[in-house]
């Protein structure tokens, strides 16, 4: 399969007291994303980030803002995180009880809509929803924290979706547990947006750690 892997950082993993500084470091190392990931204590055992903080990240890179929410409700968000500077913004399937209405939201403030699912929902929740999808994002880890180890029965899914997708122009993103040893498995099985947040952050080395995740990637890609 070919095509450009993009990489997209979890911020998660930065230092949150210099957060404005990270997401121009990341920048400047090359990442073609930058990954936020918002939780409320509620939906997700954790709590992050808010709109106020979106808005105040945004000055900092003109890199796409790729907002996952893993918050419960979502809609009465999605336009605080809209008017903040996201670029996509994604709700989990299991946020809620009408997805259709929440992607049409998303896309109504003009925004790339996602979708996510956690580990133990089936692909078989976004069948109906594939026409109002930018991206589609398969967890490999419980949503909540960083540094998990990922879950490999993610791998089917990923191939699965990725059928489903067919000639349709939807992303679709990987996140949690990936590193370099773990994103042949993800591109090779159609991912092409792959969120990495410690195995970026780790040792300070950002722009070496990106490229060899991406590298690693694309070797897979090319090869699939
Ligand atoms: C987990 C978050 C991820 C997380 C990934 O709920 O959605 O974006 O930061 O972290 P790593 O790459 O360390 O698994
Ligand atoms: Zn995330």
């Amino acid at each position: 399969m070919a095509g450009d892997i993009i990489i997209a950082p979890s911020i998660l993993s930065a230092d949150f007291a210099k957060l404005g500084e990270e997401v121009r470091a990341i920048d400047k190392a090359g990442c073609d994303w930058v990954h936020i990931d918002v939780m409320d204590g509620h939906f997700v055992p954790n709590i992050t980030i808010g709109p106020d903080v979106v808005k105040a990240l945004r000055p900092h890179s003109d890199k796409v803002f790729d907002v996952h929410l893993m918050i419960a409700p979502c809609d009465p968000y999605i336009e605080a995180f809209a008017n903040a500077g996201s670029d996509i913004i994604t709700v989990h399937a299991e946020a809620g009880p009408h997805l259709d209405r929440s992607l049409q939201h998303i896309r109504s403030f003009g925004k790339k809509a996602g979708v996510s699912l956690t580990p133990s929902t089936p692909e078989t929740a976004i069948e109906y929803v594939l026409d109002k999808v930018d991206l589609i994002l398969v967890m490999t880890v419980n949503p909540g924290f960083g540094g998990q180890a990922f879950i490999p029965e993610q791998l089917p899914k990923i191939r699965t979706i990725r059928e489903m997708i067919g000639a349709r122009p939807i992303h679709l993103e990987v996140d949690g547990g990936i590193n370099a040893e773990t994103a042949p498995l993800v591109a090779e099985a159609g991912a092409d947006v792959i969120v990495a947040g410690s195995a970026v952050f780790k040792g300070g080395a950002y722009a070496q750690n990106i490229a060899a995740i991406r590298d690693a990637a694309m070797r897979a890609r090319a090869a699939a």
